[in-house]
């Protein structure tokens, strides 16, 4: 049976050259947004119609980023002409001819041997953003490309190549690069670059929105535009926040209206001529930025104690930028009875067992002080597609410049680059994402002080 994917999907001329590589292993890797998911799903599809009977896997990081992106991507080229069944218990998706697609996170802090791998059995694995999966899952998956398709006994009467790994990668240090881009064509592997302008159909205007959110940082451009790999090194590429993990954090909009207990709110106070942010949280959602120019401290109070008397909000849920008029203002809520979050960012960090559970495997790491702990623990959580962010958000391109705009310094020790040269590579002070990373670390303030009450 042939079924043509070709209303669904036309590759263009790179992803047709990644398709007939004949190699075990091909890398099309490069620029974000250069079509490589989109290869990498089709090719699996195709080798799953032509194939009847094979098994493949797709696999990330993380299952909520397979599911938010990479399984959508796939969703989108296939239909019920070729589709059996989808599991969504077990995240598989079953052809009409016997083949099987399985989705699978491999994320090594959770599973670092990968014994999840143990009883699967592949003829084609795809691996997307390969970049943030370790190189023993691949280790670990590569001996399991031993299933062969209906109608086949024995590995030689196979064609040529048939075992077959696809993956994909931002440029970014590590094994990929060193593996595969370093050494673009082996004796079964071939790296194929992806750039934004192989892509015919990349929407007008594209290329201009990225250069503003990338606020005019050449690396940046060159790394995640350019697709080029020579840069990752780069110091000025030390990013706290990945442009793909704030891309693949974006939800069409806050669904759930329920669970207002779980509403947190982070406040940054003007300083001077400046202006006041409020950002909300619906748990680990983003859901809004209210922005208060020129306003005096008892307006602020005041705007505090609506959302707590009118909206609900939970003074324990409040974190307030405690320093210079912060501070003040916070200290007047306490004097009215209004126990709000103290987030004081060069205060020692907190050291909870939540949080040490959190960081997992990098329990060990120090950080000088609250704000580089609540700024790290922020950037996992992204990496690990626990953030989402509502696109509606009016203000998302001014959060995605600040985002892009945060370093970090050291390895067991982690510094956050200070405000200052933020402001001046911004130009402008980082407020939405000040009040953000409050919010975000609301509940973990809010936590420290319930343990304290126990003891
Ligand atoms: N052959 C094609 N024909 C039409 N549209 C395409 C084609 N390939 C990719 N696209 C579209 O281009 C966009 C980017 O594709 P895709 O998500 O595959 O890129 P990517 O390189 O994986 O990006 P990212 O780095 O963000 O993961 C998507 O909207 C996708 O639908
Ligand atoms: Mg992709």
């Amino acid at each position: 049976m042939t079924i043509d994917l070709s209303d669904k999907y036309k590759p263009f001329f790179k992803q047709f050259l990644a398709h007939i590589a004949p190699y075990e292993i091909v890398l099309y890797g490069g620029a974000m947004y250069s079509g490589k998911t989109r290869w990498l799903c089709a090719d699996i599809i195709r080798r799953a119609i032509d194939y009847p009977g094979s098994q493949a896997a797709i696999i990330r990081r993380n299952m909520p980023s397979l599911k938010r992106s990479t399984l959508r991507t796939f969703l989108q080229l296939i239909d019920d002409r070729i589709i059996r069944r989808f599991n969504q218990q077990d995240m598989y998706i079953e052809f009409k001819n016997g083949s099987i697609v399985f989705f699978m996170e491999a994320n090594e802090q959770k599973d670092p041997e990968f014994f999840k791998f143990g009883g699967v059995e592949l003829s084609f694995l795809g691996i997307d953003e390969a970049q943030e999966v370790s190189e023993k899952a691949l280790l670990a998956l590569l001996p399991k490309l031993r299933h062969l398709p209906r109608g086949y006994k024995h590995r030689e009467d196979l064609p040529p190549n048939f075992f077959r790994v696809n993956l994909t990668a931002n440029p970014a240090p590590g094994w990929v690069k060193e593996k595969f881009v370093d050494n673009p064509v082996t004796e079964n592997s071939i790296y194929i670059a992806a750039t934004v302008f192989d892509h015919p159909y990349a929407p007008k205007g594209w290329l201009e929105k990225q250069k503003k959110i990338f606020g005019g940082n050449e690396v940046l451009w060159r790394r995640f535009i350019l697709g080029d790999w020579s840069v990752v090194y780069d110091e000025s590429a030390w990013l706290l926040f990945d442009p793909k993990w704030i891309e693949e954090s974006l939800v069409d909009e806050d669904d759930e209206q329920e669970g207002d207990n779980d509403i947190w709110l982070g406040i940054d106070i003007a300083r001077v001529r400046d202006k006041t942010v409020i950002a909300k949280m619906r748990g680990n959602r983003l859901i809004g930025f209210e922005t208060y120019m020129n306003v005096r401290a008892d307006d602020i109070i005041n705007i505090i104690k609506r959302k707590i008397n009118d909206d609900g909000v939970l003074p324990g849920h409040i974190a307030i930028d405690a320093i210079g008029i912060g501070a003040s203002i916070i200290d007047m809520l306490e004097g009215e009875g209004y126990e709000v979050l103290r987030f004081f960012a060069g205060r020692k960090p907190l050291d909870t067992g939540e949080i040490r559970e959190k960081l997992g495997a990098e329990n060990e790491i120090e950080f000088a002080n609250l704000r580089a702990q609540a700024f790290w623990m922020l950037s996992r959580s992204f990496q690990n597609g626990e953030i989402e962010i509502v696109k509606t958000i009016d203000e998302l391109d001014f959060l995605k410049n600040e985002l892009l705009a945060i370093k970090y310094k050291g390895e067991r020790r982690i510094q956050i680059e200070d405000k200052e040269k933020i402001r001046s590579a911004l130009g402008r002070s980082p407020d939405y994402l000040d009040a953000f990373v409050m919010a975000y670390f609301a509940k973990y303030l809010s936590n420290e002080i319930k343990s304290l009450v126990v003891l």
